[in-house]
Formats: C-alpha cells, sequence, structure tokens
C-alpha cells in the first residue's frame, strides 16, 4: 500500500510516498481502509522536526504522520469488517500513520463515525475535538470561560462544547472570525489583539474563571482570569507562570474511543461544526502542508488516499 512518511526533517518536500506491506493488526486492533486523513498543526511540527528536537518523539529512521482517520474497518477486532469509524493515532513515534491507505489502530482509539456526513467532514473531528473535550475536563468553573484561538480547530470546538455546558463563552478571535465563533456558541466576543486582560475584564469583572489557551497567549490569556482562577495550556512551553494563585494545567490528548463516540453523536446532531478547507489526494500531502503552514485557512485540509 502507499504511504508518506518522513526520513529526515526538513520542508514539506520531504514528504516522502513510500510502497509499504500492508499492515497487519495484532491483538486488540483493527485495521482502516483509509477515506480521509485530516492535516492538523502537529503533522507540520512532526515533519519539520520541532517535536523530536523539543524531546516529544525520540529519533527514528521513519516516522508515518497523521493523527485523523475516517475509513472502513477491513480486519482485526472490536469493530465488525465494514463499519465506517473515525479513529485517533495518538502513538506518535510509529513508521506509519494516517497518510495512508490503510492504518492500523488500537481498537480503543477507534469509534463509529458520525452519522450523515462526509468522511472528510468525519476526519476533522477525533483529535480536535477530543483536545477540547479534555481540556474543558480539567476546568471546574461553571461561570464564564474565555476561548483564545476560538476560530481555530481546537477552540471552535471548545466554543461549541463550552456553549453545551451552558458555561458562559468569552471567544477571542480575529475580528473577520466574529459571526462564526458566535454562531459555535460564544456568548460575548473580544477581537485578538493588545491589552487582552483589560478588554475581557470591561466585558467580566474580574476577569474570566477559566481560559482555554489554543491560541498559546501565555501571560497575555492569564492576565484575563481572576485570581485564583483556572488556565488550560496546549503545546509544550505554552503554560505560563501561575500568578495570582491560578492554576495552571496543560492539555495531552490521548485516544479514548467512548468519548469520542459521544462526540461523534454530537457533530451528527450539529453541535460540533466539522469544517473542511480543501479535499486533495494523498499525493499532495506536501502542498498541503505548505498551504497550512501559509496560515488563514478555516478547516482543516484533508488528504484522500
Ligand atoms: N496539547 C494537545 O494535546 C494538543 C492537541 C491538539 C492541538 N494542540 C495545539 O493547540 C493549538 C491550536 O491548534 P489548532 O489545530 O486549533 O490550530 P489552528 O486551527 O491553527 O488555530 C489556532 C488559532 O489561533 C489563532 N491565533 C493565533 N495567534 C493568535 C493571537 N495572537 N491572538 C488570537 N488568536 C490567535 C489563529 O487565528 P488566525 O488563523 O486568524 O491567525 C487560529 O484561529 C496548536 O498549537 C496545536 O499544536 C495541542
Amino acid at each position: 500500500m502507499r504511504a508518506i512518511v518522513v526520513r529526515r526533517f526538513g520542508g514539506p518536500e520531504v514528504l516522502e510516498p513510500v510502497e509499504v506491506p500492508t499492515p497487519e493488526p495484532g491483538p486488540g486492533q483493527v485495521r482502516i481502509r483509509v477515506a480521509a486523513a485530516a492535516v492538523n498543526p502537529v503533522d507540520v511540527a512532526t515533519r519539520a522536526g520541532i517535536l523530536t528536537g523539543a524531546g516529544v518523539i525520540p529519533p527514528r529512521e521513519v516516522l508515518g504522520l497523521g493523527w485523523d482517520v475516517a475509513g472502513v474497518v477491513d480486519a482485526g477486532s472490536g469493530f465488525e469488517v465494514g463499519t465506517a469509524v473515525i479513529g485517533l493515532r495518538d502513538r506518535i513515534a510509529t513508521p506509519l500513520g494516517a497518510y495512508a491507505e490503510q492504518v492500523v489502530l488500537d481498537a480503543s482509539a477507534v469509534a463509529p463515525a458520525p452519522a450523515g456526513v462526509s468522511p472528510a467532514e468525519a476526519a476533522t473531528l477525533p483529535l480536535n475535538a477530543l483536545t477540547a473535550a479534555q481540556a474543558l475536563d480539567l476546568v471546574e468553573t461553571t461561570g464564564t470561560v474565555l476561548v483564545t484561538g476560538a476560530g481555530g480547530a481546537v477552540g471552535g470546538y471548545a466554543v461549541a462544547l463550552a456553549h453545551a455546558r451552558r458555561l458562559r463563552v468569552v471567544a477571542v478571535a480575529s475580528e473577520s472570525d466574529e459571526a462564526l465563533v458566535r454562531r459555535f456558541g460564544a456568548d460575548e466576543f473580544v477581537p485578538r489583539g493588545p491589552a487582552l486582560g483589560d478588554r475581557v475584564r470591561a466585558l467580566v469583572p474580574g476577569g474570566a474563571d477559566a481560559v482555554l489557551d489554543t491560541a498559546l497567549l501565555g501571560l497575555d490569556a492569564l492576565d484575563a482570569v481572576r485570581g485564583g482562577g483556572e488556565f488550560v495550556a496546549f503545546a509544550a512551553g505554552a503554560a505560563p507562570i501561575p500568578l495570582r494563585g491560578v492554576r495552571v494545567r496543560s492539555v495531552w490528548i490521548r485516544a479514548d474511543g467512548p468519548r469520542l463516540a459521544e462526540l461523534a453523536r454530537l457533530a451528527s446532531a450539529g453541535v460540533l461544526p466539522l469544517r473542511v478547507a480543501d479535499v486533495l489526494p494523498l499525493s499532495a500531502a506536501a502542498t498541503a502542508h505548505e498551504r497550512l503552514a501559509a496560515g488563514g485557512l478555516r478547516g482543516r485540509l484533508v488528504l484522500t488516499p
């Protein structure tokens, strides 16, 4: 089967199409015939060697790419062959990922695909919706939550999930994204820019109870949180010093099939927005990486083998 791997770090040109033996599922695993694989910032960071440099991925001769998959089970245990599924490949240091014609995942990382949506749409769900859900699990407030990067993939899901939990949601995003994030469920909107803390406090006296800082603003986002509030960071090195008694935590995504099944149901019900920027063939993975790195996309680029 065909797959895209990296054998050396660098720009999009190091993404290498290879012909490899079809992977066989082991105990407790399923093999998925990939219909769609989303392209995420973590793939770009993996390809560029940033995650290996940061000690997140140990040095490997070959690295597969792609966390998010939608497709159909074609072998293994835990799901019937022929079931339409989505899954998350959270074992980042393996030689094959979802940028492939077939991928093997633990059955515990897989869930039935959301009904009534295309495979490309379904492939945009696992990594970013699970991250948003697991980040929200870290906060205890029932009051006001600030979401930075609310127009982004994780941020959009975070707004929708927080709204579904009946939290008051203050969204920070580009001015042009106001209508979008209000559709996701934002109660208040603050355009990105300087003096974030002051502008949030003008709407929420004393500051927000919690922030999900998907835009990695760090101290600027912390300044918008009340003393003794809560802060969730989304990347290595993105957690600020816990000034004013703010409890700072980091979310690290983990596969969770039952939770993913719940999120798929929410997506089918229209509670979670599935956003596809464009669909490209697997062979155009390098173009997808260039376009993602260039910025300005709304929704995910999706590869189809
Ligand atoms: N820890 C984990 O387990 C985990 C899992 C998944 C993702 N992540 C990380 O979470 C972060 C968000 O991921 P994503 O996929 O949602 O990325 P994304 O789709 O690129 O969204 C990031 C958003 O942040 C906005 N932004 C950037 N700088 C900003 C600023 N200074 N002020 C306000 N907004 C700003 C961007 O707006 P514009 O587009 O307008 O610039 C964009 O909407 C990434 O760093 C990713 O690596 C972590």
